[in-house]
């Protein structure tokens, strides 16, 4: 154990100089459980060990919403509101909409002039989503981009690692895969010490001889919460218990889930294991109830509505703070919203920094130079 300790003081800077965490979330309106114990509750801890940047990617909404739009900017303020709730701090973290900080779509545009086609015709998701969301036209330039706006996301920061699901994996790696070609086209080494791009070095050639670190995704320890019809918790599916749904919808809602299919009559015995019941007990319950479930549940001993009760009153205490802490942006939602555009302003400095890198690493940069190439 002290071991490790030491090892880390040895390697790692200094308290100031954290690893750096970014991820965002598409403003889809309340978040559910399912978000909570899939993305959230992970970042509340994250916010601990990293400086965390965490956004509102209401651009990446309209690839997908922009026939109708309406709902964004209200469900950016309800998702930021579940965010505040849930415990992420603006204090210690930015928090901010990606469309209040232009400078990702300048890199976005930057890194679609290096970024071969086929790159992102074989991300996964994309015809996936083309064929799930066939009702809207996704044949769209800015939906074959989602994943390249989502690398200019990550890189804007120079993020260490990128919290994300599985499903989000090819992304993170397709942004692997953008900074290594950045990088070997403009600021490899050996341009580096050629002397090319070395005008206005604030810092020592070997810091910064790649503009773009490859960042790493953090892969959210993945529960699986299934939703009250046994499916995974999804908006589309509509089987989702909010963060904010009052406690008798909480109690209701769990009263129709469904439960292993052998329990017809309250006296035949039932497996936790095959119950989507059992499954959200073992997220939200303690060992004491949980063997208590099973039991009562193997023997018939107890009923289907019971079990779930206990398991309301469980998830009830997670919620119940979260209520708490989220009412005052219930009754005034522009305090969100404010903290929303006070974390763009920070992000906004950050995102700066980056862009005039990139200019003057793709010979673009607002520094005069004389005709023929020389300072
Ligand atoms: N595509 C992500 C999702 O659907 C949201 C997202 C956009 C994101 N940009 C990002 C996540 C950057 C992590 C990092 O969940
Ligand atoms: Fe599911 Fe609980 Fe009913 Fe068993 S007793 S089938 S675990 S709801």
């Amino acid at each position: 154990m002290s071991d490790t300790v030491n090892n880390k003081a040895e390697n790692v800077p200094a308290a100031s100089a954290k690893r750096r965490v970014l991820s965002g979330m598409r403003p889809t309106g309340k978040l559910h459980l399912g978000n909570y114990v899939g993305a959230l509750q992970n970042w509340v801890g994250l916010q601990n060990e990293y400086e965390c940047f965490f956004f509102v990617a209401d651009w990446h909404a309209l690839t997908t919403d922009y026939a109708d739009p309406s709902a964004v900017k209200t469900n950016s303020i309800e998702v930021a509101s579940d965010w505040l709730a849930a415990g992420l701090d603006p204090e210690r973290s930015v928090l901010f909409i990606q469309s209040h900080v232009p400078q990702h779509a300048e890199l976005h545009l930057l890194f679609s002039m290096i970024t071969p086609l086929g790159w992102l015709e074989r991300v996964p998701s994309y015809k996936e989503q083309q064929t799930q969301l066939a009702e809207k036209n996704l044949g769209t330039y800015g939906f074959l981009g989602y994943p390249l706006l989502q690398a200019a996301d990550i890189l804007m920061y120079l993020a260490d690692f990128v919290p994300v699901g599985q499903d989000q994996v090819a992304h993170v790696e397709l942004t692997r895969e953008v900074a290594r070609r950045f990088n070997q086209f403009y600021w490899g080494p050996s341009k580096t010490r050629s002397g090319r791009l070395l005008r206005g070095a604030d810092v020592p050639e070997a810091k910064r001889a790649y503009v773009f670190p490859e960042p790493q995704p953090l892969l959210t320890p993945a529960a699986k919460l299934p939703g009250t019809d046994g499916r995974k918790m999804s908006k589309s599916y509509g089987n989702f218990i909010n963060l904010s749904d009052p406690e008798p919808v909480v109690r209701q809602k769990l009263k129709t889930m469904v439960t292993d299919p052998a329990r017809v009559r309250r006296t035949d015995p039932g497996n936790p294991d095959v119950c989507p019941v059992g499954d959200l007990h073992k997220i939200f319950s303690n060992q004491q109830t949980l063997a208590n479930v099973y039991e009562g549940c193997r023997t018939a001993g107890i009923g289907c509505i019971e079990c779930k009760g206990w398991v309301a009153d469980n998830i009830m205490a997670v919620l119940a703070p979260i209520q708490e802490r989220r009412r005052p942006f219930e009754q005034n939602p522009k305090l969100a919203w404010d903290v929303l555009e006070a974390g763009s302003a920070r992000a906004r400095v950050v995102a700066q920094q980056t862009i005039e890198r990139t200019r003057e690493a793709m010979s673009i940069s607002h520094i005069y130079e004389a005709p023929g190439g020389s300072k």
